[in-house]
């Protein structure tokens, strides 16, 4: 990767550290960002440019934690921020009603937790326990309000980054565990969490593979990052084995022609079949989102038109009926926003 050339040739002691999880991806710097290659601090960025999706997969493919700023503009860099986050939380409040203000505050919280978890090199059990606690409060909250599948919409996000779409894809499929019954907060907790992870091993192929997407070695990557993905997990005692099953699972397709098993129906698991659903649509939704007025219906047709090849045939009716009443109110909104 390439690195804008500085004339700052400034002592390890002018920089000051700012963990990449505060920083979002797409949002305007405030100040220079520079990053630590060796003993170097390189310019990474200028003020008034961001950090692209592509770049900040890359940091959480080689656990990048930190960026740099120069100290002078650390406290402003840092209150800017703060800013930023609290200016997202009023625009999302905006769009879901002042009813769910601690939905969005929690999600906005949790989003910085699993940032930290991407971008961990190894999982901590203090990571893990900190992200499980606060995935615990959303799902309680959650559960409290039932909010109906358009808010879940709504907060989903559009930045793809890996770390963000598992969250899409968490968020997702405990809106469809709910849709099918689900109502177990333990077993809620766990397809939340296998939802986070489904691809974490994708997200932790080196650059030097990832780079190459036509690559033999690539392609073997990807085949193998379900599997790769459990490898890592299961290092840290407390990740429970029903996420590592999501992990393991999540491209399994329900008639048997999925991998890395080859496994179908009943076989595969329950929770990982939700987790192939939601994972799937987001994927659409996110191919599609320079439509916004079709992004979701596209996502939809995907689903319907399936026949029972990849997903689970009687999950699946129940799942589109959430999804389709959602998209009914989005219209009428729209309608009564274009009128009003
Ligand atoms: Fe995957």
């Amino acid at each position: 990767m390439e690195y804008m050339t500085t004339n700052v040739s400034q002592k390890p002691e002018a920089f000051s550290a700012i963990p990449l999880s505060k920083i979002a991806c797409n949002d305007k710097l405030q100040a220079d960002v520079f990053i630590k290659i060796g003993e170097k601090f390189i310019k990474f960025k200028e003020q008034g440019d961001f950090i692209p999706e592509e770049k900040y997969n890359y940091f959480i493919s080689m656990n990048v934690k930190e960026l740099f700023v120069l100290n002078a503009f650390k406290d402003a860099f840092q209150v800017a921020l703060e800013e930023l986050k609290k200016e997202k939380i009023e625009t999302l409040v905006t769009e879901v009603g002042e009813g769910n203000r601690t939905l969005v505050e929690q999600q906005v919280a949790l989003k910085e937790i699993i940032y930290e978890t991407f971008l961990d090199e190894v999982l901590s059990n203090e990571t893990v326990e900190i992200l499980k606690n606060q995935v615990t409060s959303f799902i309680e909250i959650v559960k409290n309000k039932n909010p109906s599948a358009d808010i879940f919409l709504k907060i989903s996000s559009m930045n793809n980054t890996v770390a963000e779409h598992s969250m899409n894809v968490a968020n997702l499929s405990l809106l469809f565990g709910m849709a099918v019954g689900q109502n177990n907060p333990i077993v809620l907790e766990n397809l939340y969490m296998g939802a986070l992870f489904h691809d974490y091993g994708k997200a932790k192929i080196p650059e030097s593979v990832s780079g190459k997407p036509n690559s033999i070695a690539y392609e073997k990557a990807i085949k193998n990052h379900p599997e790769a993905g459990v490898e890592m997990l299961k290092k840290n005692p407390s990740i429970p084995q029903p996420v590592l099953t999501i992990v393991a699972e999540h491209h399994e397709q329900f008639s048997g022609v999925g991998y890395p098993k080859g496994i179908s129906k009943d076989a595969i698991y329950g929770l990982s079949r939700i987790v192939a659903i939601a994972n799937v649509f987001d994927n659409v939704v996110t191919e599609n989102r320079h439509n916004k007025a079709s992004m979701y219906k596209a996502a939809i047709k995907v689903l319907e038109y399936d026949k029972g090849k990849q997903f689970d045939s009687t999950l699946l009716p129940r799942i589109l009926d959430v999804l389709k009443l959602s998209l009914g109110n989005f219209n009428r909104e729209r309608e009564k926003k274009a009128i009003g």
